[in-house]
């Protein structure tokens, strides 16, 4: 059995101001699917072969607990695995894992992102049903690689080694070396040798693979946790207590077994405002979610939380408008990986 598990703890600063603390991106619906960011990823895993909803879990944060339940109301309640404190995704991955083992020791798990974008959900099933083969015969890590467009420091970076196990739609490759959140020069160096995917976040392997790595790489994490969850209200005491450390630098860039399949299935983790260009597919022309006038305005990102109220613009370039309630923010599309210091110091001087 295939039991994706949904990483749910964003603290979602980057689309502010239409995110906040008490609502991250993976509630936030950004196209005119109807469906928010983490409904749109629980309907994508449930129509993998023999997989429904009641195998999908689901790991956030104590704030977001009522939200999961009210954007996924046929999600049992008891696959929601709650933290008391974020503890980063070793953590969370980890917890996800040892519930698993608790209902099916020889069970496998995928770790997903709940706010991603799929473009292509027949290639993303097909990759994932590839992934989940190759999981079950070998004891391996199976990442899922991203072709790299540019020089990116917010990933991690994956390049292949030597090809095993050929199926010829989606050939896997040993991971010769995984190397998470380079600098710019590093990652341009990557870039160059046409031998490194992205890192989508996105793994499958056994429930036995993954607490096998952790016994090797993370035991005091592994004792903690395991102990934790062993015990009535274990997690609620115990989990602030745990080491705050990403799965990628906690065990993909230690581990000797990873293996990676390159797949393009139109994926994009929705960083930050400018995303909504790719989503909306506009380029070079203006984007609007809500009701805009211009004159003179090009390559613009305009978002009205009330589709009633009107953003009217004059000879503006690149630029990011987003109107909520409580606030209007406008800034240059080149500078908005700083929102999150903007917050801050919205912080510091209510
Ligand atoms: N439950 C839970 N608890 N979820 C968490 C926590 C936590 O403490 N921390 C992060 N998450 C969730 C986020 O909501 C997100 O969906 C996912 O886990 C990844 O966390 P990010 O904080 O967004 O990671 P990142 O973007 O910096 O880097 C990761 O993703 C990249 C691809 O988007 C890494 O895996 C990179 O290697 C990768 O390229
Ligand atoms: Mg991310």
């Amino acid at each position: 059995q295939f039991y994706p598990v949904i990483l749910a703890g964003g603290s979602g600063e980057r689309f502010w101001p239409l995110s906040r603390k008490s609502k991250p991106k993976q509630f936030l619906t950004l196209d005119d699917s109807g469906f928010s960011l983490i409904q749109a990823t629980v309907n994508r895993l449930a129509t993998l072969p023999g997989v429904s909803v009641e195998d999908v879990m689901i790991v956030t944060g104590v704030d977001h607990r009522m939200q999961v339940l009210q954007h996924l109301p046929d999600l049992p309640t008891e696959n929601l695995l709650v933290e008391p404190v974020a503890r980063d995704t070793a953590a969370a991955v980890l917890y996800a894992a040892l519930k698993i083992e608790q209902l099916d020791p020889d069970g496998l798990m995928g770790v997903f992102h709940s706010d991603h974008r799929v473009d292509r959900p027949d290639v993303f099933a097909d990759v994932v049903g590839r992934a989940i083969a190759l999981a079950s015969e070998r004891d391996v890590l199976v990442t899922l690689g991203i072709a790299p467009t540019y020089p990116s420091i917010a990933y991690g970076y994956i390049e292949r080694g030597e090809e095993v196990g050929g199926q010829q739609d989606f050939p896997a490759y040993r991971v010769a070396r995984f190397t998470e959140k380079p600098d710019a020069e590093t990652a341009a160096g990557f870039l160059a040798t046409g031998r490194f995917s992205w890192n989508s976040g996105m793994f499958i392997w056994k429930v036995r693979t993954i607490l096998e790595a952790f016994a090797r790489y993370q035991p005091e994490l592994l004792k903690a946790l395991r102990a934790a969850v062993a015990t009535r209200g274990g997690i609620r005491t115990h989990y602030p207590d745990l080491e705050k450390i990403s799965i990628d630098y906690a065990i993909l860039e230690k581990a000797e077994n990873v293996v990676v399949i390159p797949a393009e299935f139109g994926w994009d983790d929705l960083g930050d405002w400018n995303a909504l260009e790719r989503l909306l597919r506009g380029h070079g022309e203006n984007v609007a979610v809500g009701r805009h006038v211009g004159i003179d305005t090009g390559g613009a990102i305009l978002y009205t939380t009330d589709g009633d109220d009107l953003i009217a613009t004059i000879g503006l370039e690149d630029v990011v408008v987003v109107r909520t309630a409580e606030v209007t923010l406008v800034v240059h599309k080149d500078r908005t990986q700083d929102i999150k210091k903007l917050v801050q110091k919205i912080k510091e001087n209510p």
